[in-house]
This record gives C-alpha cells, sequence and structure tokens, in this order.
C-alpha cells in the first residue's frame, strides 16, 4: 500500500512515519512529487479541512492520502478558537499573539471554568472514493500565564492535570504519549491496519 502524507511539516511526517513503521505501507511525502500542491483549509470544522487535505492530495497524486487538523476547543469561549486556532490574533499572528488573547478573553473566568481540550481530526481518503475519519482528543485547563518553553502553539497555556503541568513544561515524549495527534495517529494506524488485512489493493 501506497499512503501519501498531505502535509510539509516534517515534525508530522517523522512522527506518522515512526508509528507506521512496521506496517506494510510505503509513506510518501511532498519530496516525492513534483508541485505538490498546498490546499487551503476553507472549511469551517477540522473534519471539513482534514477531509480537504486528503482528497485534495489523494485526487492530486492518485494515491491513498492521509490529512490531520487540529485546534484548541475552550469551553468558556464556546469552542473557540477550534478550527481557527492558528489564526486566533489574526492573520500572520504569532504562536504568542494567540496566547496573549487567548489570556484576555479568559480574564476572570474562574478556575473551575477553564476547561479546554485539544482535539485532532486525521481524515484518509482511500483514493477509490472512501473516506474515513478518526479522532484524538485531551481534556486540560487553561492557565492564567504562560507557563514552560517547551512545545509550540498553546502549550503554554494548556495545563495538563495528570501530570501537574502545562504542555509546554512536558518533554516531546511525554506530550506525545497523551496528545490529540498521537491518540488520533493510533486510530489511524489501526484503519489502516485494518486496510491492510481485507487485502485491499490500492494504485
Ligand atoms: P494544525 O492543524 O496541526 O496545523 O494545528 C492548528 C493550530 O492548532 C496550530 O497552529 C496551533 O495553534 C494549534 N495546535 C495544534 N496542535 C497543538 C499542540 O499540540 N500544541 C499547541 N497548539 C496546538
Amino acid at each position: 500500500m501506497q499512503l501519501v502524507l498531505a502535509t510539509n511539516n516534517k515534525d508530522k511526517i517523522r512522527e506518522i512515519r515512526n508509528l507506521l513503521d512496521d506496517l506494510q505501507v510505503t509513506i510518501l511525502t511532498c519530496d516525492d512529487f513534483l508541485d505538490f500542491p498546498e490546499i487551503e483549509e476553507t472549511g469551517t470544522t477540522l473534519e471539513e479541512n482534514a477531509i480537504l487535505k486528503a482528497s485534495g492530495i489523494s485526487e492530486f497524486t492518485g494515491y491513498a492520502a492521509l490529512a490531520d487538523d487540529s485546534g484548541l476547543e475552550v469551553d468558556a469561549l464556546d469552542g473557540a478558537p477550534g478550527v481557527y486556532s492558528s489564526r486566533y490574533a489574526g492573520s500572520g499572528c504569532t504562536y504568542a499573539d494567540n496566547n496573549r488573547r487567548l489570556l484576555k478573553e479568559m480574564e476572570g473566568v474562574p478556575e473551575g471554568k477553564r476547561g479546554a481540550r485539544f482535539r485532532t481530526v486525521i481524515a484518509i481518503d482511500w483514493g477509490d472514493g472512501e473516506i474515513e475519519t478518526v479522532e484524538g482528543t485531551v481534556d486540560g485547563r487553561i492557565t492564567t500565564e504562560n507557563r514552560g518553553v517547551d512545545g509550540f502553539g498553546y502549550d503554554p497555556v494548556f495545563f495538563y492535570e495528570p501530570a501537574g503541568k502545562t504542555f509546554a513544561e512536558m518533554t516531546l515524549d511525554e506530550k506525545n504519549k497523551v496528545s490529540h495527534r498521537g491518540r488520533a495517529l493510533i486510530a489511524a494506524r489501526e484503519r489502516i491496519a485494518r486496510r491492510l488485512i481485507g487485502g485491499i489493493e490500492l494504485e
């Protein structure tokens, strides 16, 4: 089976390759194709965007394709920033800008109402008309200030209770074991393994 990863992000590519290492799957990436397109994320949900990317890349390459989309959903903000997580503070903003805006929006929200979760949706377009999606989530709480220097994005403001630390205070290994992306990838791995056992031939 050939599976194209619909991302240019080298860290994601490494993580996915690592997780699918022992399966009979040839992983292809943007480096294997000329003029690999960047699919615009025009959807209004994580699921829509993941499907848009997987299907766009499957159509372009003719192979099965896997794509992910993630976001932070904050209860007190009715699920915002959600699908707009990367551009919460405006287009071209930095992670620090997003965290600043989030902490401002959360000013005055009491400890017990600061619940949030990271969510990842992974879509696999099998290239034969079938599309599957799986998801992974991790629950936490929004802090009142940045804590920690590791990680990226909202990690410094996402407190993970079982570890007693923010994601930015955890090592990458610690975070990957419990993260939304890690959990979604494990679910995707099961779907891929099931498809292989089913013996369905792709391209
Ligand atoms: P993407 O779909 O993985 O590119 O994630 C979209 C946005 O969600 C990122 O730009 C971050 O702002 C946020 N995000 C996703 N995953 C994480 C994470 O593990 N830690 C912190 N922020 C994240």
